[in-house]
C-alpha cells in the first residue's frame, strides 16, 4: 500500500474515532441536561398543585384545578395509600390507563418507555406525597408524554451523524492533498534515485520551492551525497586517464628497447647492454609508480589510522640514520627539546616525512636541514633544502597528482609527481596541514602541521 494511502486511511480513521467520541459526550449530555430539566419542571407543577389543593375541596373542584396543569399528553392523578385514583384528569386516556397508579410517601421520579399507537415512547412521572397533619394521606401522579426530547435526540442525532460523515470526508480529501503535498519531494527523490539506478549517472534533485523543512534537508544531503559521489567519480576517471598516461612513456621504452634486443641485441653485446640496462630503469620506475598509485589509493580511502603518541626526535633520527646511509647526504636535525611528542599513525607519519626529504635530496645538492617545533596546538616537522625551488606560480600546483614543474628533470631524478599529493593526504587524515615556502634559485622550506593530542582510543578522531 502506498505510504500516501496509508497516511491518509490512519488519519480519517483517527477523525472518525475522535468525532464519535465527541458525539457521545454531546449526545448523552444533552439527554441528562434535557430530562433533568423536564423533571424540574413536572416538580415544580406538583409542587404549585399540592399548595393549591384543599382537603376541603370536592372532586369537580379539585379536577378543575388540576386540569389547566395538563400538557399535550398527560395525566394528574391523586392515588389513595390502597393504590387507588381518587382523581384523574387527562388528555390521553391511552396512557392514562397504561400507567398504574402508585402510592409513594416519597418524591421520586420515573422512566418509563410504552408502547402507544404501535410506538415506543418515553414517559417521565413524578410522584409527590400529599400530606395532612403531618400523615401522608396520598400521593401526586404526574405523568407526561417526554414529546420535546423525543424530537430533540432524533434532531440532534441526524445533525451528529451528518458532522460525522462530511468530517470523514473531509478528512478524507484533506488527507489525500496534505500527504501529497508531504510525499512531492520523496516522490522526486525516488524517482531520480530509480533514474540514477538505470543510467548509472549521478544525478542531484531539482529543490523547487525553499522550505527548510527536514524534506528540504534531506534533499540537500542527498545532492550533497551525490556532488561527492560525482566528485570522487571525476577524480577516479582522471587518475585513471593520468596513470595510464605516464605508464604509457616507460612501457614504450620498454617495449622499444625488447624490440630492438629481439631484432638486434644478440649480435652486438654493447647494444645488448644498453637495452637490458634501460628496460632494468623503466620497470624500476614502473615498479615505483605502482607503490606509489597504491600509497595514494591507501591515503585517500579514508581508512582509520593507528594513531599513537610518537616521539619524533627519535623518529626524525632513525629514518636520516636509513636516508644517510642510502643517499650520503648530510641532513641535520635542529630541535629545543628532545622528547616532542604527538599522536598519530607512526607509518604514514614517516612516510610523508620520507617523502619531504626524499624532494629535498632529488632538488638540492647542498645540505637539508630538519627543524622539530612546537607552536600553540600544533607540532610543527619542517624539512628545509638550499636547492632549485619552485617558481612562485608553481606552489599551488605541487599538491595536483602528477604534477612536476619540470617535466624532463623528473624523469631523469624518477618522479611521479605523487609525493607530495599523499604527504597531504596524510595530513589531512590527521586533520593537519602541509605549507611550502620556496624562492625559485635559493631554496624550499616544506612544513608538516600536526594537531597536538586529539585522540581517542588508539585512533585519530
Ligand atoms: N624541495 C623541492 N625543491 C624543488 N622542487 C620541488 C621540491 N619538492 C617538490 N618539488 C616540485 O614539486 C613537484 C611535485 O613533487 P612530488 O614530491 O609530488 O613529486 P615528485 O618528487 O616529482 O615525484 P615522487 O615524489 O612521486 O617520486 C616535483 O616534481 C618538483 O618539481
Ligand atoms: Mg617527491
Amino acid at each position: 500500500m502506498k505510504i500516501t494511502t496509508k497516511i491518509n486511511l490512519i488519519t480519517t480513521a483517527w477523525i472518525i474515532c475522535v468525532l464519535l467520541a465527541v458525539n457521545a459526550v454531546v449526545f448523552f449530555s444533552f439527554m441528562k441536561i434535557t430530562v433533568n430539566m423536564e423533571d424540574s419542571e413536572l416538580f415544580q407543577k406538583a409542587d404549585y398543585l399540592i399548595n393549591e389543593i384543599n382537603k376541603e375541596d370536592s372532586q369537580s373542584v379539585i379536577k378543575e384545578k388540576l386540569t389547566p396543569y395538563l400538557t399535550n399528553q398527560s395525566f394528574i392523578r391523586i392515588v389513595q395509600p390502597d393504590a387507588k385514583i381518587i382523581n384523574q384528569v387527562t388528555n390521553d386516556q391511552q396512557l392514562a390507563s397504561k400507567i398504574k397508579p402508585k402510592f409513594t410517601s416519597e418524591k421520586g421520579t420515573e422512566r418509563r418507555t410504552i408502547r402507544l399507537n404501535h410506538q415506543e415512547e418515553q414517559i417521565a412521572i413524578v410522584r409527590v406525597p400529599i400530606q395532612a397533619h403531618g400523615q401522608v394521606v396520598g400521593t401526586l401522579e404526574f405523568g407526561e408524554k417526554l414529546v420535546g426530547l423525543e424530537t430533540g435526540k432524533d434532531l440532534l442525532l441526524s445533525i451528529l451523524t451528518f458532522c460525522t460523515i462530511l468530517g470523514a470526508v473531509l478528512s478524507l480529501l484533506g488527507g489525500r492533498w496534505l500527504s501529497n503535498l508531504i510525499m512531492r519531494p520523496i516522490s522526486n527523490m525516488i524517482n531520480t534515485m530509480e533514474d540514477i539506478e538505470k543510467s548509472g549517472i549521478p544525478k542531484k534533485i531539482v529543490i523547487q520551492h525553499e522550505t527548510k523543512d527536514e524534506l528540504q534537508k534531506l534533499a540537500v544531503t542527498f545532492n550533497r551525497m551525490i556532488g561527492r559521489l560525482e566528485e570522487n567519480l571525476e577524480k577516479q576517471r582522471q587518475f585513471i586517464s593520468d596513470a595510464s598516461h605516464e605508464l604509457k612513456t616507460p612501457l614504450t621504452v620498454i617495449k622499444s628497447y625488447a624490440d630492438l634486443l629481439l631484432r638486434r641485441g644478440l649480435q652486438n653485446e654493447e647494444v645488448a647492454h644498453d637495452a637490458i640496462e634501460s628496460i632494468h630503469l623503466e620497470a624500476t620506475r614502473i615498479q615505483k609508480m605502482t607503490e606509489r598509485f597504491l600509497d595514494l589509493a591507501d591515503t585517500e580511502s579514508g581508512n582509520r589510522l593507528e594513531a599513537k603518541s610518537i616521539n619524533v626526535v627519535a623518529l626524525c633520527e632513525l629514518i636520516f640514520k636509513q636516508l644517510k646511509s642510502a643517499y650520503k647526504r648530510e641532513i641535520s636535525l635542529h630541535y629545543q627539546e628532545p622528547d616532542i611528542s604527538v599522536v598519530a599513525d607512526e607509518v604514514k607519519l614517516k612516510q610523508a616525512i620520507i617523502i619531504l626529504i626524499d624532494n629535498a635530496i632529488k632538488y638540492s645538492k647542498d645540505k637539508i636541514d630538519v627543524y622539530l617545533k612546537e607552536k600553540e596546538q600544533w607540532t610543527i616537522i619542517s624539512v628545509k633544502d638550499y636547492g632549485i625551488g619552485i617558481p612562485e606560480c608553481e606552489i599551488e600546483n605541487v599538491f595536483e597528482r602528477f604534477y612536476r614543474v619540470d617535466k624532463a628533470r623528473s624523469r631523469e631524478t624518477g618522479g611521479t609527481g605523487l609525493g607530495l599529493s599523499i604527504a597531504k593526504n596524510i595530513m589531512k587524515q590527521h586533520q593537519g596541514e602541509i605549507i611550502v615556502r620556496s624562492t625559485e634559485g635559493v631554496g624550499t622550506e616544506v612544513e608538516l602541521f600536526l594537531p597536538k593530542g586529539r585522540w581517542k582510543g588508539n585512533v585519530f578522531e
